[in-house]
């Protein structure tokens, strides 16, 4: 993994092992004890992380609620005494993790699938960020009426443009290799955060009883292979003959299809028992629908640290694309290592086949 601010191996850097297992270890005190591994130990990444774990909290109590704000009659005017509560989730969680890194002014921009532009932090005091974040503020949104899993994405760059100016879109046009930082949050049943650094890849499971993300899944690893693949088989009319005959196979080897429609909780599956995960072009997204710079480029670093693959239906490595805009979309095969060779030599034997 290429990433601008992890210091060479070898460093005695801090990984999930380190820290003893026989006791309640929160996500402020790994991030801390985690700082001295960068190349840049200013502190601007920890408190990034930091400032996300809070928006996480705050975004979890209204995911929660969300059922019950709706029987209890939201008003038609979209006001009530309770201020935001009425705005769409996705709306409210983007508000929420802007407000949050805007307060500390840790990074010097942000950019949200919520957002057509970047947004520029101003600057908090004397401090000079080095940082701009990405994020999916609701993932899988349209799950949240039906009270199943959604998630938020984010994603940390170095800044390329001149610390003493304001931050450029180029600072967020980076290929997946440059992240210094990326990570989820699963509004499941229960509530989970996992993030990397480029050392490994750790999960933080909220115990509500005291409001704190504790270290539950330490050094999480993808299983090499898996049973199950994920794709939204309702379009596979739509999906190139390559697609649809690797997708056959999958029936074929008798593999379960299990199939969320939030990206996050797919993915997370398939990080605990192995899979794939498939978004390839279709008809209506010729280019794909996921989202390559919060939606892709996290979840495959993510993969990777963990020892998976992430490539799109071209065959090239997610993480190695370099974006020409903010918004732009890709196609994705992201999984177990196994899975995802697989579907690479599936695809390559086809596409050499005389038409
Ligand atoms: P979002 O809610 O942020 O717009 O993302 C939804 C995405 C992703 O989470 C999911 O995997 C995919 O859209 C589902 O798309 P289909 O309904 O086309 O399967
Ligand atoms: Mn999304
Ligand atoms: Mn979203």
């Amino acid at each position: 993994m290429a990433t601008s601010t992890k210091k060479p191996s070898g460093n005695g850097a801090t990984t999930a092992a380190s820290i003893p297992g026989n006791r309640i270890v929160t996500l402020d005190e790994f991030i801390i004890r985690s700082e001295k591994d960068f190349e840049y130990a200013t502190g601007e990444l920890t408190g990034l992380l930091r400032d996300i774990g809070v928006a996480a909290k705050i975004i979890n109590r209204e995911v929660n609620k969300a059922g019950l704000v709706n029987i209890l009659g939201a008003s038609d005017s979209g006001e009530n005494t309770s201020g935001d509560m009425q705005q769409k989730l996705d709306v409210y969680a983007n508000e929420k993790l802007i407000e949050c890194l805007k307060n500390s002014g840790e990074c010097c921009a942000v950019a949200s699938e919520e957002n057509k532009d970047i947004i520029l932090v101003p600057q908090v005091g004397s401090k000079k960020s080095h940082y701009v974040v990405m994020f999916d503020p609701l993932d899988g949104s349209s799950n949240i009426d039906v009270n199943v899993s959604v998630g938020t994405i984010f994603a940390i760059y170095r800044r390329k443009s001149d610390p003493n100016g304001p931050a450029t879109i180029e600072d967020f046009l980076q290929p997946g290799t440059r992240q210094v930082a990326a990570g989820y949050v699963l509004y499941g049943t229960s509530t989970i955060l996992v993030y990397t650094t480029g050392n490994g890849v750790n999960g933080f499971t909220l115990d509500p009883s005291i409001g704190e993300f504790c270290l539950s899944h330490r050094n999480m690893r993808i299983p090499e292979n898996g049973q199950t693949y994920s794709v939204n088989q309702g379009y596979y009319s739509k999906f190139d003959l390559e697609m649809r005959r690797y997708i056959d196979q999958c029936s074929d080897m008798n593999y379960g299809l299990r199939y969320i429609g939030s990206m996050v909780s797919d993915v997370h599956r398939i990080l605990i028992q192995g899979g794939i995960f498939l978004y390839p072009s279709t008809r209506k997204y010729p280019k794909g629908k996921l989202r390559l710079l919060y939606e892709c480029n996290p979840l495959s670093m993510i993969v990777e640290q963990a020892g998976g693959k992430a490539i799109n239906t071209q065959l090239k490595r997610i993480l190695d694309m370099v974006p020409s805009e903010l918004h732009q979309r890709g196609t994705i095969a992201i999984g177990s290592p196994a899975m995802v060779d697989e579907l690479q030599a599936f695809i390559e034997r086809y596409s050499a086949l005389p038409l």
